[in-house]
C-alpha cells in the first residue's frame, strides 16, 4: 500500500488543458517552524521532495512566502530541470515580516515583482500556475486582477487562479482572466467552501483544498474515521484525503509534508476507495461536526 502512486488518483486538465494526476504535493512544509527559514531537516526536506515524482505526483503547490523564499528555492535545487510534466503552481500577493506574519500586498507592481521572481527562483521560463495568494482589501481588486491578465497575455504565466475567496470573488476575477483554479481551506470537517467547490465543479475549475488532512474530532480514537480506517487497513488521515478526492472531479488536494513517510502514506490515499455507504456516512459526519463546531 505505502508505495501506491499518484496516478491512481484520475486526472484533471487545470484551465482545460494542463493536465495533472489529482493527487498532488504541498510544498509548504519544507521550510521552518511558522513557514519561516529553512527546514529543520534539510535533508529529509530534499528526500521528500526527490520522492514527489517518484511517487508519480506531478501537481506541486508551493509559494514565494512559504520560507520566504525556501520552498522554492528547494524544489528548484532538487527537481530543476523538471521531469517532463511536472506541474508547479506557485503564489504571490503576501510580505513576511516574522513566523505566521503575512500581510497581503496587491499593489499591480508588487504582483508583477512576485511573478519576476518566482521564474528566477523556480528556473523557469513560464509559470505554470500562478494564483493570488489573497486579495488585498486595501488595493482595488480590478487592479489586481488587471495586472494578472497582463501578465497572462505577456506569456509570463500559463493559467491563473485564487486563493481564499467567494463565489462573487471567483466570478469578478472571470471579467478579467479564465480562472483556471481556486485553492480554499477544505476538508472533512471544515465546510466553509462548500458553495465555492459546488460552483467550481460546475464551471469545470480545479478546487485545490488546503489543509485536506485535518478531520477535526471525527479522527479521535474510537471515532467514525479511526473506525472506517481499521475496516480499511488504513490511517484515519488516508481515509480523509480519500474522502476530499471521492469529493469532486475537480478536487485536486495538496497534503503537505516535509517527511518522505507522511508523503508515501499521503499518496498511498489515493488507492482507497471508499462505498457509497461509507462516503455518504462520512459525509454526514463530517457536515454535522462542522455545523456544531460554528454553534
Ligand atoms: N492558500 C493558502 O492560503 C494555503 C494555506 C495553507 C496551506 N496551503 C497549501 O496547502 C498545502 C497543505 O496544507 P497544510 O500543509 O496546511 O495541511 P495538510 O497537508 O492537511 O497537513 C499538513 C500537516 O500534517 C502533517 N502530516 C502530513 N502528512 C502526515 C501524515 N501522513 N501523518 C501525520 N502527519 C502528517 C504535516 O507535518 P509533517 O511535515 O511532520 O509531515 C503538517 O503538519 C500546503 O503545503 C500549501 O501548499 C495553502
Amino acid at each position: 500500500m505505502a508505495q501506491t502512486s499518484a496516478r491512481a488518483s484520475g486526472t484533471f486538465k487545470i484551465g482545460g488543458d494542463l493536465e495533472v494526476y489529482r493527487l498532488g504535493f504541498g510544498a509548504m512544509r519544507i521550510t521552518g517552524a511558522g513557514i519561516w527559514g529553512p527546514p529543520e531537516d534539510p535533508a529529509e526536506a530534499r528526500r521528500t521532495v526527490k520522492r514527489v515524482p517518484e511517487l508519480g505526483i506531478n501537481f506541486i503547490d508551493t509559494a514565494d512566502s512559504y520560507g520566504p523564499h525556501v520552498s522554492e528555492e528547494l524544489l528548484a535545487e532538487v527537481l530543476a530541470p523538471y521531469p517532463k510534466g511536472m506541474v508547479i503552481a506557485t503564489k504571490g500577493g503576501l510580505t513576511r515580516h516574522g513566523p505566521n506574519i503575512w500581510p497581503p500586498l496587491g499593489r499591480p507592481e508588487y504582483l508583477r515583482q512576485c511573478v519576476l521572481m518566482s521564474l528566477r527562483r523556480l528556473k523557469q521560463e513560464r509559470i505554470d500556475l500562478w494564483q493570488l495568494h489573497r486579495i488585498d482589501p486595501k488595493v482595488p481588486r480590478d487592479e489586481q486582477f488587471g495586472v494578472m491578465a497582463d501578465m497572462q497575455r505577456e506569456g509570463l504565466i500559463r493559467h491563473l487562479g485564487l486563493s481564499e475567496v467567494n463565489v462573487e470573488e471567483v466570478k469578478a476575477a472571470g471579467r478579467f482572466f479564465k480562472v483556471a483554479t481556486v485553492q480554499n481551506l477544505y476538508n472533512l470537517a471544515n465546510r466553509q467552501s462548500e458553495e465555492v467547490l459546488d460552483y467550481c465543479a460546475a464551471q469545470g475549475i480545479g478546487f485545490i483544498p488546503w489543509y485536506p488532512l485535518a478531520a477535526g474530532s471525527l479522527a479521535a480514537p474510537g471515532g467514525p474515521l479511526d473506525t472506517l480506517a481499521k475496516k480499511l487497513s488504513a490511517s484515519p488521515s488516508q481515509v480523509a484525503l480519500a474522502w476530499v478526492l471521492q469529493r469532486s472531479p475537480v478536487m485536486l488536494p495538496i497534503p503537505g509534508t516535509g517527511k518522505v513517510r507522511h508523503l508515501e502514506e499521503n499518496t498511498a490515499a489515493a488507492g482507497i476507495t471508499l462505498s457509497d455507504d461509507d462516503f455518504r456516512a462520512l459525509d454526514a459526519q463530517g457536515r454535522q461536526a462542522w455545523q456544531q463546531s460554528r454553534r
